[in-house]
Formats: structure tokens, sequence, C-alpha cells
């Protein structure tokens, strides 16, 4: 098969599902996202999700599926094999937050279907920053002696807008792109911070731009002290609990207070703008 032809077939795909949806209203099957965390990587996106999915109309898959990324040839048959056998009436929700940095990608969400409802998660870019080289260090993505300011500055003492890390701080270079595909009623920004300091604020706003009921409340989530984050509690088994793995909330690396000032100042204009978006 030539990749034009494939190209003809992913659009049909959605048309295909539409009819699959015509079957009877409590039969179960995998359908599409309807909703995506598109982003951003360690802003809060995976604690968002595991809050979402206790909502008893949200379903969702365990791992990232990385269709509009990586597995993007499969084709959307593929993609909704990944997800969950779901009723008519619940929605279904993806997680990857690659998308929201990778330029083919808002493109290739419209095409599955222009009514998609995206999430996106943001937090102050120097700590999402610091949490991505944290991340990078204890998966040994960059080499022993790199440091945190060598990976962010240059050797003038500039920013190096090459990197990988700073570059995903921009939020709004990213937002922008997917404007030009989904209106803004279609995006949800969410305040990463907010997700720790006051989760169920957060979960109202997004339940309600998803279309659901408010139901997660505050017998689902609670502040755990020790982990310093808030956690889910699992009714159905008394007195379980669930807090989001090692990887969430580790410390971070240590950095000078010049490379953090070099980055805030680089990040200014770009944050304001972004509020304007909001
Ligand atoms: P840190 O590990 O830097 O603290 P993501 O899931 O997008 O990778 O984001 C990871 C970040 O989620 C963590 O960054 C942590 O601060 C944040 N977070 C928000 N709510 C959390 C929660 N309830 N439990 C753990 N981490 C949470």
């Amino acid at each position: 098969m030539n990749r034009t032809t494939n190209k003809l077939n992913l659009n049909n795909i959605p048309l295909l599902v539409e009819n699959l949806s015509s079957k009877p209203l409590d039969e179960r099957i995998r359908r599409l996202p309807k909703v995506i965390i598109i982003g951003v990587k360690k802003c809060g996106t995976r604690a968002l999700f595991e809050c979402l999915k206790l909502h008893p109309l949200i379903k969702a898959p365990g791992p990232e599926p990385h269709f509009f990324d990586r597995n993007y040839h499969r084709g959307l048959y593929w993609y909704r094999s990944m997800m969950p056998a779901t009723k008519e009436h619940e929605i279904t929700m993806d997680k990857t937050p690659r998308y929201f940095v990778s330029p083919d990608v808002p493109a290739r969400t419209y095409n599955m279907s222009p009514n998609t409802k995206l999430v996106i998660v943001v937090r102050d870019p120097v700590i999402r920053a610091l949490s991505d080289f944290t991340q990078a260090v204890s998966k040994h993505e960059v080499e022993s002696n790199m440091t945190f300011r060598r990976r962010v500055l240059r050797r003038d003492g500039d920013t190096n807008i090459h990197s990988s890390i700073v570059q995903t701080g921009i939020y709004v270079r990213y937002v922008t792109n997917w404007l030009k595909y989904f209106g803004s009623s279609n995006i949800h920004i969410v305040s990463g911070e907010e997700i720790v300091t006051n989760p169920l604020a957060v979960l109202g706003t997004v339940q309600d731009f998803i279309g659901v009921e408010r139901e997660i409340d505050g017998n689902l989530i609670y502040f755990n002290k020790t982990r310093g984050f808030p956690c889910i509690r699992i009714l159905k088994l008394k007195s379980t609990t669930k807090c989001f793995g090692e990887t969430k909330g580790r410390n971070h690396v240590q950095t000078d207070s010049t490379t953090l000032k070099r980055l805030n100042d680089f990040y200014r204009p770009f944050n304001q703008y972004s509020i304007c978006l909001n």
C-alpha cells in the first residue's frame, strides 16, 4: 500500500467508526478518544489523568498510545484497538504528553475529529525544565558530567534555545500550532501547580469542559502529607489508597541562582502571552 492510499483510508475510518456507534446503546465497543491530555510533559499530566479516571463515565487505556507521534502509520483502527471498550454515553480519553510539542500532531488529531477536546497542563516552565532534566538524569539519558546549567545555557551565558528542555516550556509557541486547527473552545488549559494545591477545583473545571457531571469529590481525593501531594482513595477496596509513583514528586537537581534567573527572564514574555490565551 503506498502512502497516498494509506492516507485516504485513514480519513475514511472516522466515518466507519460512526457507523459502528449506531449499535445498541448498551453495547461496549472500542471507540476513538473524545478527550486527549496532550501535554505538557512534567507538568502533572499523570496526576490529572489518574484523577479523571475516577469518574464513572471516563475510560482510558493504560499505557500511552503515542499514536499521532510514533504510531500514526498503524492507522486509526490500531489506535481504536488500544482503547478500552465503552458504552455509547461513556467518554474515552487518551494521554500522551509528547503530542503537545510534535509539529504534525495537531493536523492529524483534527483529521481524526475536529471536535476532539484537548486538555493542556502547564506549570512554571523553569520548574518544568528542572523536573524534565531530573528525569533525564535518573533515566541516564544525559552524560554523567552534564549539568542543568550546561544543558539550558550556552557557554556565553545566554539561554540555549536549541535545547528541547528549554523549548518545551515556550508553551505559547505550541499552543499557537494547536490553535491553527482547533478553536479555543476545544482547548482547556490547566495549572499544574493548582493540580497539587487545589485538585478538586481543577477537576471540577475539567469535568465541565469534558461535559460530564462533577462526580470526583473529596471522598476520592485527599492530601497525603507524607507524599506532599494529593492521592486517591479507592472506595471499592476499603482503606486502600493510591499515590503516584516514585518518579513523580522527585527532588530536583540543584542549580545556581544565575541559571534560574536567566531562564526566568527568558520565559517571562512567553508566559505573559500565554496567559492572554486563557
Ligand atoms: P516533579 O516530579 O518534578 O515534582 P507528569 O505526570 O506530567 O510527568 O508530571 C509530573 C509532575 O506532576 C511531578 O513533577 C509533580 O510535581 C506533579 N504532580 C502533580 N500532582 C501530583 C500528585 N498528586 N502526585 C505526584 N505528582 C504530582
